[in-house]
């Protein structure tokens, strides 16, 4: 495939700074996206996958809680003396693997919405495309889902928005797109709605958190008023680019079926627990085992207890 646009997207923004109510108490002191799964913030696995990707100029949204995320992807000195000094080189290594990340932070101020979010990173972006990556919402490492949406907009231009088939009921707790003209898995976006009624929604297809962006959203968005649930809604705001047909306007998806789990739920944060900890290097033998020790258990709990 021949670029059509230049490779221009070299930046990320990760908004972190929604309040995380699904999850409350756990995220009344600490950032949602710094829950940990296994032995990882989720947001670390999000900032490696932008980095893997080849964008390493990563821009991250906090809001109150921001010392936490700021503190990780910095160096701690005093830890890593005191693994140093102890011959600790494999839990050092890891120690500096975040702080190795040059990773930028701005403040949102007030959590208006995950449009407005996008918007503070107006400046620190400036007049090219760039990629907006969920601080909660992990894509399985093996999955290469934001390489495949960079490609598409450096052949198509526009912005790409990434969707995932639900079951029809779910529908209403998404994004959903209207769309035409699917070639494989990628497809034209005609309309979008913010978590619509299943009943009068456009598709089964809802919108999941990886976003390749025009920087024309930027006007867009100082344009989209309020929206569902009062806040400044970045689906409104394609919904606007999906119709444009100004320069930077249009809209494509990229439809996703790997492993991808929003660790904001906490059945989804269960569940990307346990797959991870079934693929832990370190732990993943014992894990699996112990687990299927457990549903044996589970399913026959008579025989266990022989046991
Ligand atoms: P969510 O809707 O999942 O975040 O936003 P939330 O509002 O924190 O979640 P609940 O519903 O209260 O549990 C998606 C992403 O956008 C960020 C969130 O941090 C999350 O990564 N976000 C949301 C912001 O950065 N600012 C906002 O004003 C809203």
């Amino acid at each position: 495939m021949t670029p059509q646009h230049p490779r221009t997207v070299t930046k990320a923004v990760i908004p972190a700074a929604g309040l995380g109510t699904r999850f409350l108490p756990a995220t009344k002191a600490t950032p949602k996206e710094m829950l940990p799964v296994v032995d990882k913030p989720a947001i670390q696995y999000v900032v490696e996958e932008s980095v893997r990707a080849g964008l390493d100029d990563v821009l991250v949204i906090t809001g109150r809680n921001k010392a936490a995320l700021e503190d990780h992807f910095d160096h701690h000195w005093e830890l890593e003396q005191a693994l140093e000094a102890k011959g600790d080189q494999f839990r050092l290594a890891r120690v500096r693997e975040s702080a190795d990340i040059k990773v930028h932070f701005v403040r949102q101020g007030q959590p208006l919405g995950l449009g407005h979010a996008v918007h503070v990173a107006k400046e620190h972006v400036g007049d090219h495309p760039f990629a907006v990556l969920l601080g909660d919402d992990l894509i399985d490492g093996r999955d290469h889902l934001l390489e495949e949406m960079v490609a598409v907009r450096e052949e198509r231009g526009g912005s790409v928005i990434a969707l995932m088939e639900v079951p029809p009921e779910s529908v209403g707790l998404y994004g959903c797109a209207a769309v035409d003209g699917r070639e494989g898995d990628v497809v034209r976006v005609t309309g979008l709605v913010e978590k619509p009624d299943p009943a009068e929604a456009p598709s089964n297809l809802a919108v999941i958190g990886r976003y390749v962006l025009d920087p024309s959203v930027f006007e867009v968005l100082e344009q989209t008023p309020p929206g569902r649930g009062g806040e400044i809604q970045l689906t409104d705001a394609l919904q606007t680019l999906a119709g444009s047909s100004e320069p930077g306007g249009g809209v494509h998806g990229v439809v996703f079926s790997g492993r991808r789990y929003d660790t904001g739920d906490r059945l989804d944060y269960l569940k990307a627990v346990v797959r991870l900890g079934l693929d832990h290097q370190e732990l993943g033998k014992d894990f699996g085992q112990w687990l299927d020790e457990f549903v044996q258990e589970r399913l026959a709990p008579e025989k266990a207890f022989q046991r």
